[in-house]
């Protein structure tokens, strides 16, 4: 049987829905199961909650964002529980190849290391980042882009993809053994082509004034650097690597990352 955590998620979410429609035996678990008796209750800060008991192969979604030695933590008691109870291969939805600069990454590579020290197969997804997350943050307002993306630009992915190549990968994880993918996409996204596509202005403005317009929102201390690690890395041209892998597992192109990111832009 497959098991994919974090249920309740967009990725998650996404992932079973592909594992169920290709009539995969799978199931999920989530901190938040509610009145579902398709899904178990399981929450990584938990240990106490964490079983595995009957899960060949595991589809490990990083576990939210938080403080590092909180995601650790996370990540390490799942891994733990699954190694405790059994589960033969670890997919984990790990972050892209050109992400080591960004605020988030230092937890996906703890991750990926425990998983290769440790019992279990495993199979390292290295995602790109979200086309819909671009878009969100390359949002227009009142008709103008305003965003410390400087003239670089992303190499982003849709969501969609990334499920896909996840369930596809759990599917027949044997033949994914020990391999670690780089699922970034095959165009760069830019403030300026968002806001051609949107016809918009795109006037790109300095990392301060973000993080100034941040000061007045209810974020937690660690969250503005962050989010600012990713327009800093986007800015300075380290997210354009494009990539192949995901063609190759999908076999096919990947959907129009540029329209997805323009669509959330003014979702
Ligand atoms: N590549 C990117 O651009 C990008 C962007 C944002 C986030 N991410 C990472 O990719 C993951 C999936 O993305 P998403 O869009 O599905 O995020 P999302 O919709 O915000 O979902 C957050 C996910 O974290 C899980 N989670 C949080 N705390 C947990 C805990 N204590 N134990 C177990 N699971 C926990 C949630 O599981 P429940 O079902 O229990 O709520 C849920 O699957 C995120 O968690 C984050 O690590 C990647």
């Amino acid at each position: 049987m497959i098991l994919v955590t974090g249920a309740s998620g967009h990725l998650a979410k996404a992932i079973l829905q592909h594992l169920t429609q290709t009539g995969a035996a799978a199931t999920g678990a989530t901190r938040h199961p509610g009145s579902s008796d398709q899904l178990r209750a399981l929450d990584f800060d938990v240990p106490a909650t964490i079983s595995f008991e009957g899960v060949e192969t595991l589809v490990m979604v990083s576990a939210g964002t938080e403080e590092d030695d909180v995601v650790i933590t996370r990540h390490n008691n799942a891994i733990t529980a699954a190694e405790r109870d059994g589960v033969r291969h670890i997919v984990y939805t790990s972050l892209t190849e050109a992400g080591d600069h960004l605020g988030f990454a230092l937890a996906h590579r703890w991750t990926e290391r425990r998983l290769q020290s440790g019992k279990a197969q495993w199979t390292i997804l290295r995602n790109g980042l979200y086309a819909e997350l671009i878009g969100h943050l390359l949002a227009p307002h009142e008709g103008v882009i305003s965003a410390p993306f400087g003239h670089g630009g992303v190499a982003a992915v849709a969501r969609q993809d990334l499920a896909e190549a996840a369930a596809i990968i759990a599917r027949n994880p044997g033949i994914h053994g020990g391999r670690t993918y780089n699922l970034v996409g095959n165009i760069v996204i830019t403030g300026q082509n968002i806001a051609d596509t949107l016809g918009a202005e795109y006037r790109p403005v300095k990392l301060t004034e973000l993080r100034q317009a941040l000061d007045s929102t209810a974020m937690l201390p660690f969250q503005p650097p962050m989010l600012l690690s990713i327009h800093s890395a986007a800015s300075h041209g380290f997210l354009e690597e494009t990539g192949t892998d995901i063609t190759d597992i999908l076999g096919r192109e990947p959907l129009n990352a540029l329209h997805i990111a323009a669509a959330a832009a003014t979702a």
